[in-house]
């Protein structure tokens, strides 16, 4: 990427779980960095509120609703592009498997944990890289891994085995890809405050978001005492994807206020 432009103007970005969430945030982030962005998402009602959002906001966006793990739609959407749209070189893939069990999982939630998380990630990213050049592509891939990757948490051992995935297909399409001129890394972000995260702390819990984060067993966990939101997590995905990052590849950048530290 010696001699490549440094930021992202221009280019055309494909994102997996992108009508909400973190992927949401990542869409904004790169769209207000000039690119356009693809995005990939399960739930058309999500995926078309955002996207009617963002156009009018005057973003180039276009939506693809599928699954990561149908390998039709993930083809048309690559096929598919508006009149004038480059073959996407920058790829985000957020969408996982939200299966949080222990040992007593049945094949089923294996299924449910693994089959978006690491199987569907595989499937999205083959069809990304055969619409690249066989040299030189100036091409990045950022994963979503999670701290959950990188620990134990009880009751989570379908979440965690997936994210912990993650970083191994990160580091061998790393391998794999770098003779293209592919870099592929990965984000572990800690808990970021969502609408998903929102929900659950208020409902399961009966928590808002500042007494949750004086609780030590919550945002106290972090060094920074507080949660992320979605965009402390979009801007290293940005910088990941950019030339700024271009020695850097086969990698796991922890965002995490300082979680894994201690
Ligand atoms: N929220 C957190 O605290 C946190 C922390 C670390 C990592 N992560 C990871 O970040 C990513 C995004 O999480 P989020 O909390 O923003 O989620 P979210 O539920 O807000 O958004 C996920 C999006 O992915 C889409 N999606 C889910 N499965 C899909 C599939 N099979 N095919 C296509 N689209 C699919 C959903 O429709 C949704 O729009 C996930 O990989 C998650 O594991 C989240």
């Amino acid at each position: 990427m010696r001699g490549r432009a440094r930021g992202l103007a221009g280019r055309t970005a494909m994102v997996t779980g992108g009508a909400q969430g973190i992927g949401a945030a990542v869409v904004e982030r790169l769209c207000s960095e000039g690119c356009r962005v693809l995005v990939y998402d399960k739930s058309a009602e999500h995926g078309r509120a955002a996207v009617e959002k963002w156009t009018a906001e005057g973003y180039e966006v276009r939506l693809a609703v599928g699954d990561v793990m149908d390998t039709a739609a993930v083809k048309a959407a690559f096929a598919d592009l508006p009149d004038g749209w480059d073959r996407p070189t920058l790829l985000v893939n957020l969408a996982a498997g939200f299966v949080f069990k222990g040992l007593e999982a049945t094949a089923e939630d294996w299924h449910a944990a693994l089959d978006p998380t690491i199987v569907g990630l595989s499937l999205v990213t083959r069809e990304f890289v055969a619409g690249l050049p066989e040299r030189d592509a100036d091409a990045a891939v950022v994963n979503m891994a999670s701290i959950s990757a990188h620990i134990s948490q009880s009751g989570y051992l379908t979440y965690n085995t997936g994210k912990s995935a993650v970083l191994g297909f990160t580091r061998c399409t790393a391998e794999e890809l770098a003779p293209r001129g592919i870099r592929v890394n990965s984000v572990s972000p800690g808990t970021v405050w969502n609408a998903n995260n929102e929900r659950f702390h208020r409902e399961a819990l009966g928590l808002d978001r500042a007494t949750a984060e004086a609780a030590p067993e919550h945002g106290g966990k972090f060094l920074l005492k507080r949660f992320a939101d979605p965009e402390e997590i979009a801007a290293p995905i940005a910088f990941l994807l950019s030339g700024e990052a271009s020695f850097i590849t086969g990698t796991d950048l922890p965002v995490d206020g300082g979680y894994l530290a201690v």
